[in-house]
């Protein structure tokens, strides 16, 4: 097997939501869990699970969640909105695929939290920032091996809006209590091509020694609202 460097992994590695309904092999998806587990966690303490989802039945139940959810926040929210930007309305057009279609995908991952997560947030960053790093690996790996993959959020435990009609996806994966489903991760073989993300010139992200330039856009909005209010 011929892989890819991890440079051209990097580079090349965005949000993929168009698979075919080809099957992934399980070797493959045994390999993504355990590229997951090699992330670093806060004090090693590994609190996180993963559940492989590839059966039929099971799949179509977490897509009839994900579309009730999907439909409700983004076709009648986001993309029903007037006042949503142009590049906005791309990125959820784009995730409108996942919505309509998210059981054509070869399996579905889902990231676990396996250690209850406070609302304080010194407390939550470390649980997060525990989860995440294992799922850009689960990412990166299923790159490297020629597959295409999309982190969620959307029906997850930490989704912003809930299932009405339909079950909650930790009830179809029969999460025990405390065990939190974050993220959700369809992988498949793509059926477009890989490509550079389209991303601001890093340069703009980048700050040497000390902050130099203004305030960021998204700050200075929220301390003109605290002014006019
Ligand atoms: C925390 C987080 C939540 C996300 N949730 C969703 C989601 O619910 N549905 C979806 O299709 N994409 C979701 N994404 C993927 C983003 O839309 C995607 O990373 C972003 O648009 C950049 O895409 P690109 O790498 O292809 O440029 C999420 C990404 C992150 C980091």
């Amino acid at each position: 097997m011929s892989e890819i460097s991890l440079h051209e992994a990097i580079f090349t590695g965005r949000a993929v939501r168009h698979l075919s309904r080809a099957p992934v092999a399980r070797a493959d998806l045994e390999y993504l869990v355990e590229a997951a587990t090699m992330a670093p966690s806060a004090g090693n303490l590994q609190m996180w699970s993963f559940v492989v989802v590839t059966d039929p039945v099971q799949m179509s139940r977490m897509a009839e969640t994900h579309r009730e959810v999907g439909r409700r926040y983004i076709r009648d929210g986001v993309l029903a909105d007037p006042n949503t930007d142009a590049e906005r309305r791309r990125i959820y057009t784009g995730a409108m695929q996942n919505v309509e279609h998210l059981d054509q995908a070869g399996a579905l991952l889902v990231a676990c939290l396996t250690l209850p997560c406070p609302d304080d947030a010194s407390v939550a960053s470390g649980l997060f920032g525990s989860i995440y790093p294992s799922v850009q690996n689960i990412l990166l790996a299923a790159r490297a091996r020629g597959l295409g993959a999309v982190l969620i959020t959307l029906a997850t435990d930490y989704s912003p809006i809930g299932p009405e009609k339909t079950e909650a996806i930790r009830d179809i994966l029969e999460l025990p209590r405390g065990v939190v489903a974050v993220a959700l991760i369809p992988v498949g073989h793509p059926e477009r091509p890989f490509g550079r993300p389209r991303r601001d010139p890093w340069q703009k992200s980048l700050h040497w020694e000390r902050w130099s330039g203004s305030q960021p856009a998204a700050i200075a909005d929220l301390d003109d609202g605290e002014h006019s209010s």
